[in-house]
């Protein structure tokens, strides 16, 4: 054709002129559409909004951007027929699943459909995410599970396990190469949880979603206890007790919403770095509250939470895990437009000091941001390891030092301010020099010692206050000599284990120069398998 010839296309006469099996084809194909389309059909779908939940293709619709979700195997049928589903229809197999937008960028998605066999995973249903999942892979886009269902189809048997297993394989295939999004908006039971549970961050609607491995009777039959859905597996048990859920939304508009937001921070895969956005706020911006908080008083407990909306592009942090471990504060920020994890200790609670929970939240927050390539900021405030049995016995020594190797592994570029205490095994692990934090600043009222000064001077000073007169005054008076000499931040910085003491105010200005000097880090790592993180 020459380059000026507008293509003809077909002439009108001709498409008038369709074969008769080309027009009952299409005809079928309509036909089949609609019908699996429908899901359960309309009593069924009535009793889905009875309980207060949406169908699975307008949680889709809700999720995405307008007129974008392609969707794949809308035909697929189960070749099952035994215990009567040979009889029945199950539209798209209980199952909606495709890949669209959000927000511009590509995903793929599915979606269980409550209302076709209470969403019930058999062989062909599994298939469908299975090959949602490798597609993920293939193209490199996060996959997000929007979950509703009642677990293994009961009359596929084995063969749902079997479609389970897949999925966990997959799961595990994609770890640390996409990123995976788990909600959950209904039931979740049985080993149906492994696959949120293996994904990156889970969320749950209060109220609405229960995850659990064994339900209320037989957790009575078993062990005697009672209970019920909520207090078993609701979203606030698992948000706020078990760490399973990292999001609690309240409502299914909400959860999307929330998503949306959570994937504005992430890359696509591995091989990516987060999008940059046009930075909102000046770079240079000083901030007289980190001053006031600086000059506090040792003692004196001050909000985490707002040392970090200083310190982030518009004042706007967006956390994760918010209700476990608060002891450990985790979320995204935008400095400069980058987008960055913050990993911080929290003074209102515990103190901030490390517990077996907060180590466990930490370290996996690192590893998600270290997959996808997320520069870490921490900000230091920690007396040290939680003390006592409960912990000792839980496992603080194995289960905290999951804190340590997440740090220690991490080749993301890595900023720490101590901000005022950094005690004893507590200061090592909180991303110090010594264990590769690549720009490390304190403020000036930063204590870091082996021990903070009461427990110093009743160690070394044990027989001397016995012995003395009025012991409560020479303790003070020994207290106030070892804080001045050593809970500070200059025996750290006369060494170099701190680059810069810095005023409060200028926090923000150098966090964001820091990270643009380190923005070509490279590491180079030692040629092995995998570590063996202690689990
Ligand atoms: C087949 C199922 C089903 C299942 C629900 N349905 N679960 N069909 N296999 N697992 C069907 C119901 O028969 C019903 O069909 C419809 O879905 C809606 O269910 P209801 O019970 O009416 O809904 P509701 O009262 O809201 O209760 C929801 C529920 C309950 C709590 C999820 O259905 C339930 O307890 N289901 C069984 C849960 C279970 O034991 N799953 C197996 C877990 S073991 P009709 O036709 O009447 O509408 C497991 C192993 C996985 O998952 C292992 C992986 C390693």
């Amino acid at each position: 054709m020459a380059m000026n010839e507008k293509p003809q296309g077909i002439p009108k006469a001709d498409r008038q002129e369709k074969r008769p099996e080309v027009n009952s084809k299409l005809r079928l194909l309509h036909e089949k559409r609609a019908r699996a389309e429908a899901g359960g059909g309309p009593e069924r779908v009535a009793a889905q909004r009875a309980r207060g939940k949406l169908t699975a293709r307008e949680r889709i619709d809700m999720l995405v951007d307008d007129d974008s979700f392609e969707e794949i195997d809308l035909l697929v049928e189960t070749k099952s027929a035994d215990f009567g589903l040979g009889e029945r229809y199950l539209a798209a197999d209980g199952v909606v699943t495709g890949f669209a937008r959000i927000g511009g960028r590509t995903v793929c998605l599915y979606a269980q459909d409550f209302t076709v066999a209470g969403g019930s995973l058999g062989l062909a249903h599994a298939m469908k995410i299975c090959k949602a999942m490798d597609m993920a892979i293939t193209a490199g886009v996060p996959l997000i599970g929007l979950c509703d269902s009642g677990g293994a189809r009961i009359q596929e048997g084995v063969e749902s396990l079997g479609g389970y297993a897949e999925i966990f394989y997959r799961n595990v295939q994609a770890s640390g190469y996409v990123p995976q999004i788990s909600a959950i908006l209904g039931p979740c039971a049985g080993g149906a949880v492994y696959s949120p549970a293996l994904t990156d961050f889970i969320f749950m609607i209060d109220g609405v979603s229960h995850m659990f491995i064994t339900g209320p009777e037989v957790v009575k039959a078993a062990t005697g206890e009672t209970c019920d859905f909520e207090s078993l597996g609701g979203a606030d048990t698992h948000s706020r007790l078990s760490g399973v859920a990292h999001f609690v939304a309240g409502s299914e508009h909400d959860c999307f919403r929330q998503i949306r937001e959570l994937l504005d921070f992430l890359p696509q895969n591995c091989r990516e770095t987060p999008k940059a956005v046009m930075a909102s706020d000046d770079p240079r911006r000083e901030s007289d509250l980190l001053e006031r908080v600086g000059e506090l008083a040792a003692g004196k407990a001050y909000k985490i939470h707002e040392v970090i909306w200083e310190i982030a592009d518009g004042h706007q942090f967006f956390e994760v895990h918010k209700n476990f471990a608060r002891n450990i504060v985790c979320g995204f920020v935008r400095l400069n437009g980058e987008s960055v994890g913050v990993i911080a200790n929290n003074p209102k609670v515990l103190s901030g000091a490390l517990d077996i929970d907060a180590s466990e939240k930490g370290a996996r927050f690192i590893n998600f941001c270290d997959s996808f390539n997320i520069p870490l900021l921490t900000l230091v405030d920690v007396p040290g390891y939680w003390p006592g049995l409960e912990q000792e016995h839980g496992g603080i020594i194995r289960r905290g030092a999951k804190l340590l190797y997440a740090y220690c592994r991490a080749s993301v570029p890595k900023v720490t301010v101590v901000l005022r205490k950094a005690y004893g095994g507590a200061y090592d692990v909180m991303s110090s020099k010594h264990i590769r934090g690549d720009v490390n600043f304190a403020w000036p009222c930063a204590e870091i010692a082996a021990v903070g000064p009461q427990g110093a001077v009743n160690v070394l000073y044990k027989a001397e206050l016995k012995a003395a007169q009025d012991p409560e005054k020479r303790r003070a008076e020994l207290i106030a000599e070892y804080t001045a000499k050593f809970a500070s931040p200059f025996q750290a910085a006369k060494r170099g284990y701190i680059d810069e003491v810095i005023e409060a105010r200028v926090t923000r200005p150098k966090v964001i120069r820091a990270f643009k000097f380190l923005k070509g880090k490279k590491v180079e790592r030692l040629p092995k398998k995998h570590g063996n993180i202690p689990i």
